[in-house]
């Protein structure tokens, strides 16, 4: 699989944001792949970096004005968005992904984005209450769901001095992302089945066992697969994140609901088990709230095992050419995650190790994973879930492109 941008045009949209500086730095990386890159700059965006680093680093004439005569009789707004494969936006203020969602057409950027008839990747950046406004969560549900692509916003340290969701994904994540964009679609003509979030197990019409699962991973890895061009079947358990674009996504709440939408979406080529489902779930599912009983003992919860769907995917009589499940392990990360991948019967396990520190793996944006095999260890190192999800997606793409042994004898 080719990396190079060779021949592929990007137009990079710059808005107003601290995270504009880091934009220079996805200039470069561009560039350096021999991509072919041109940016229009907003007012908000001229306030952080100058259109003179922007026009050195991308060695093109920068854009910032709707009006400039000049502007316009060389390229136009409507050439500067027909004459690009891929339309980026990063970093992506609150403002800009509000206009977009509008269709607001007040400068070059928003009247360039109007008129745009190709692909939109944005990079959103903002300050964390901004960005959990419900304000700017329905704005990106609303852009998703038209099929634009998002890539972060990532957790951290913000310049404002908070703390929180809001930070632009690094330069390397984007170009990653950018870079999956152009690959032809290798995963063409698979068809992948991807578990994603907790299980919820009722015990009353109102109370039930769950877990701390915020599907981030399992979603991302849905995302990419689709993004390499396989059929996504999505089977997720209540989580609050958007469906994502272009993936047929199947809600459930118990493990038996689960496995039985598993089943449903056989045969598959791939399946993916990243969702925590809960090992139990209680004997007796109530008709009615369970009223406290005076003094009388608490009533005890009775449990049943639920079923291992991992295992009875990677057991079925229609399995999964390549069957990948999750192992999180709180000590003896390998040679436990090993014993897991013999006993689930599965091809690859993608193993974590949770501490004390556990908890922040739920909801976090960052994973360590090391991918386990019958005959081989990878340590991926920390990265974003979003670029686990990509290298993964790679990984499949190049084992499902390794000829299988009879067919290299043939
Ligand atoms: N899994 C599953 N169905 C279950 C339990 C787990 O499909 N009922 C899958 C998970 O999606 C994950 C893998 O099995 O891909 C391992 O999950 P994990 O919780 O680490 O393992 P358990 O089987 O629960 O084993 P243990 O808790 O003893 O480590």
């Amino acid at each position: 699989m080719s990396k190079t941008l060779k021949d592929k045009s990007a137009l990079l949209i710059i808005s107003g944001g601290i995270a504009a500086y880091k934009s220079l730095e996805l200039i470069r990386l561009i560039k350096k792949s021999g991509g072919h890159i041109r940016c229009i700059l907003t007012k908000g965006g001229e306030q952080f970096v100058t259109p003179l680093s922007v026009a050195a680093l991308s060695e093109e004439t920068v854009y910032t004005d709707l009006w400039s005569l000049k502007d316009e009789t060389e390229m136009g707004h409507i050439r500067l968005s027909r004459e690009a494969d891929l339309i980026i936006v990063a970093p992506a203020s609150a403002n800009i992904i509000a206009q977009i969602v509008h269709g607001n057409a007040e400068d070059l950027a928003t009247t360039t984005l109007l008129a745009a008839d190709k692909p939109i990747l944005i990079a959103p950046a903002m300050n964390h209450m901004m960005w959990n406004n419900p304000a700017t969560q329905d704005n990106i549900t609303a852009l998703q769901a038209r099929g634009i692509e998002t890539i972060g916003p990532t957790e951290g340290d913000m310049a404002c001095g908070e703390h929180g969701m809001g930070r632009m994904s690094e330069p390397e994540d984007i170009f990653a992302a950018i870079n999956a964009f152009f690959f032809e679609k290798p995963l063409e003509g698979y068809k992948a089945l991807v578990t994603s979030g907790p299980t919820l197990e009722p015990l009353d019409p109102v109370r039930f066992i769950s877990n701390r699962s915020s599907g981030k991973q399992g979603h991302a890895i849905a995302s990419a697969l689709h993004k390499f061009g396989a059929d996504v079947t999505l089977i997720s358990g209540p989580v609050a994140l958007p469906d994502p674009a272009g993936v047929n996504t199947i809600h459930v709440e118990t493990a038996a609901e689960m496995l039985k939408a598993c089943e449903s979406a056989l045969p598959a080529n791939i399946a993916v088990c990243a969702a925590a489902v809960s090992d139990w779930a209680p004997t007796q599912n109530a008709d009615h709230k369970i009223k406290k009983r005076g003094d009388e003992t608490p009533p005890a919860i009775a449990l049943k095992e639920n079923p291992d769907i991992l295992k009875t995917l990677a057991s079925h009589k229609q399995r999964p050419q390549l069957v990948i499940g999750f192992a999180a392990e709180t000590e003896n990360l390998t040679e436990n995650a090993a014993a897991k991948l013999a006993r689930k019967n599965c091809d690859w396990l993608l193993a974590n190790l949770v501490g004390q520190d556990d908890k922040k793996i739920f909801g976090e944006d960052q994973n360590h994973v090391y991918l386990i095999t019958s005959s081989d260890t990878q340590d991926w190192r920390p990265m974003s879930k979003q670029a686990v999800a990509t290298k993964l997606a790679e990984e499949i793409t190049n084992h499902l492109e390794q000829p299988k042994v009879q067919d290299a004898a043939e």
